[in-house]
């Protein structure tokens, strides 16, 4: 979200010293990646699996990539490969419902309307099946556009206008019928729901209750209202939907006095909002009068889409900060493991291991599995030699180990859940560039995680260059991937590479900024965001990145989403967005024969995007629906 990131970084800009560049000194060049390059296939941690040759140079050739690239582009439509076709399921603004407003154009829908209308958007989203012509999508609605979504674009907001705004976040929850021309939303549906940032949810897990939790509405800490930034995603084995919240911190300010504790400060927190103005006409949002309101999120909500009433929980076991996505695999020996990625300049990677197992005989026993466990943060040690892999080691986040006792200021687990970035900084964690979605490949115990970028890499010495993190003012991003130790999901240590390191070898000769072997002047694209497996092993790719088509990011055109065979190391563009959108959210049907693509923001910033109706409409974030002309699987 690249409009919001700029009113961060105004608003609260982290450390910053002088910038150098350590690259050179370091001795890393591109020369010893791509020397690297055969040599890490074979020689490197990965040589029992078939992965094992993932950074080759690519052949073209891949058994498991079957459709033509498409070119990049900077037209305000989107392209598919030849033999595809692409339609629009849903936009923002479409009423879920037959006693709700259509979408009105330019700013003239008022918050009524849009508690009943799709929200705005679109990011992660899951896939649940019902029957064979029925079913769910849970999508998340991040955030919204004030210039696209107000005809004033903001600067004259009412209250009316905030509880327009707050309608439009958090999760639609849509039923989806398949008919004889594919599948399709369906209006009225029965599990058409809309969760938004004044939806009661519970709050489970070891912070339930905890002061910090407490607010004059909600004496108790128990019961939350809402959910925002609902970024990306994640889905269980036993058929919930996990939806993340990310920059939570840029819908608080105040006029007034605030307090702003150091732990605040860490997550961004400050008197001045991110331009959302919500504390002006609502003040649980309002520093001053509601300080603990914003350590009611950060937070991963569970949500049960097959049940419209059900109540959303927050599972606090699985930590607090700028929640991206929830990868959830199931360890051999039935453990739960989720992967969790924090979005900001030098923060980390985390793991929740739980304390009870899956019980697949018993779906209402695995309910509440989120609620106890063990969360850790990513430690990454260098490679011999400063080659591009290693080791790394999983660091417990629990309340008296690892220096988390109250001499520290951790008092209970509650507050090393409430404050895990205070928590993983004193146990040592690595700083990363910004870990964006988390995909774990359906067969392999193999992970792979985006690092989207990081102008802050290597300027601060809080982020020093090395490890996964090569590069410095790393604008072009990479993805890290690991092996756990002996193929457990579970165990204390991993080995590491770095699967792609985005880059641009039109613009950049003969260092990193090229990118690695796998990137060329056919395949280039920079910020790597969301990703995910299908079931063939393919490893999607979308991107949330620089648009401009100029300077370094020259010849990459507008944001897209690429195809990657994790075996060769080949990326093949599949798909380009319209005028400055970003590709976000991704969901397969079991079949594989249609997949689910979000675009998000087109014409963002007043870009000039008229996305996806054309004429003189208002751009809108959309969901959209990709076949084969043949039937065939996607990718194939
Ligand atoms: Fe919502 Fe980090 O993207
Ligand atoms: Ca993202
Ligand atoms: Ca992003």
């Amino acid at each position: 979200m690249s409009q919001f990131e700029l009113k961060d970084e105004q608003n609260h800009p982290r450390d910053q010293v002088p910038a150098f560049t350590q690259m050179v000194e370091r001795g890393l060049s591109r020369r010893r990646f791509l020397g690297g390059a055969a040599a890490l296939g074979a020689a490197a941690f990965f040589t029992a699996s078939p992965i094992s040759r993932a950074i080759a140079a690519a052949t073209g050739n891949s058994p498991l990539l079957g459709f033509k690239a498409v070119p990049t582009s900077t037209a305000d439509t989107i392209v598919v490969p030849e033999g595809y076709k692409v339609e629009r399921l849903i936009s923002w603004g479409d009423p879920l419902f037959s006693n709700v407003a259509e979408f009105a154009n330019h700013g003239g829908n008022t918050a009524a309307d849009q508690a009943g209308q799709f929200g705005d958007n679109n990011d992660g989203m899951s896939f649940f099946p019902v029957d064979d012509s029925t079913a769910i999508l849970a999508i998340n609605n991040e955030y919204t556009n004030y210039e696209l979504m107000f005809s004033h674009q903001g600067k004259d907001m009412s209250e009316d206008d905030v509880k327009r705004a707050q309608a439009a976040h958090g999760v639609s929850v849509i039923t989806i019928k398949k008919q004889a021309d594919g599948w399709r939303f369906e209006k009225d549906g029965k599990y058409n729901r809309r969760i938004d940032a004044n939806t009661p949810m519970a709050i489970g897990g070891p912070a339930k209750g905890h002061a910090l939790l407490q607010t004059g509405a909600d004496a108790k800490g128990e019961l939350a209202l809402g959910t925002f930034n609902n970024c990306a995603n994640g889905m269980t084995p036993w058929g919930t939907y996990l939806t993340c919240e990310e920059n939570f911190n840029g819908y608080f300010g105040t006029d007034g006095e605030a307090d702003i504790t150091p732990a605040l400060a860490r997550y961004g927190v400050a008197a001045e909002d991110a331009g959302y103005q919500w504390h002006r006409f609502d003040e649980r949002f309002d520093l001053a009068k509601n300080p603990n309101e914003p350590n009611r999120f950060g937070w991963v909500v569970e949500i049960d889409p097959k049940d419209p009433q059900s109540t959303p929980i927050k599972r606090t076991a699985l930590g607090r900060f700028k929640h991206e996505n929830a990868e959830l695999v199931v360890d051999q020996d039935g453990h739960v493991v989720v992967y969790l990625g924090d979005d900001e300049r030098g923060e980390h990677l985390y793991r929740f291991v739980s304390e009870g197992k899956y019980n697949p005989d018993d779906q209402a026993a695995n309910r509440n599995l989120l609620d106890n466990g063990t969360l850790y943060v990513a430690k990454f040690h260098n490679g011999p030699d400063s080659e591009l892999k290693g080791k790394g080691e999983w660091l417990e986040l629990s309340f008296g180990k690892n220096g988390l006792t109250p001499e520290n200021g951790f008092n209970s687990q509650a507050e090393v859940l409430i404050h895990a970035r205070l928590a993983a900084t004193r146990v040592g964690a690595t700083t990363m560039d910004r870990p964006e979605w988390v995909a774990a490949h359906p067969t392999e115990p193999v992970v792979y995680c985006t690092l989207t970028n990081n102008k802050n890499r290597g300027t601060n010495d809080k982020q020093p260059v090395g490890g996964p993190n090569p590069r410095a003012e790393n604008h072009y991003g990479q993805i890290v991937r690991w092996r756990p130790a002996g193929g457990r999901h579970t165990a204390a240590e991993f080995d590491w590479d770095l699967f792609v390191l985005a880059g641009n070898p039109e613009v950049h000769n003969g260092d990193l900024y090229a990118g690695s072997a796998n990137v060329s002047a056919d395949n280039m694209f920079n910020s790597p965001d969301g990703i995910g497996f299908d079931q063939g092993g393919r490893l999607w790719i979308q991107t949330d990145g620089n648009y401009s088509n100029e300077g370094d990011f020259a010849g990459q055109g507008n944001n897209q989403m690429l195809c990657a065979d994790p075996d060769s190391g080949e990326i093949r563009r599949f798909l380009t967005g319209p005028v400055a959108c970003e590709v976000t959210g991704l969901a397969f049907t079991p079949d594989q024969k249609t997949l689910f693509v979000g675009i998000q923001h087109p014409g963002e910033e007043l870009a000039g995007s008229h996305f996806p109706l054309g004429g003189d409409s208002t751009p809108r974030s959309s969901v959209m629906v990709v076949t084969r002309e043949d039937g065939g699987i996607i990718g194939a």
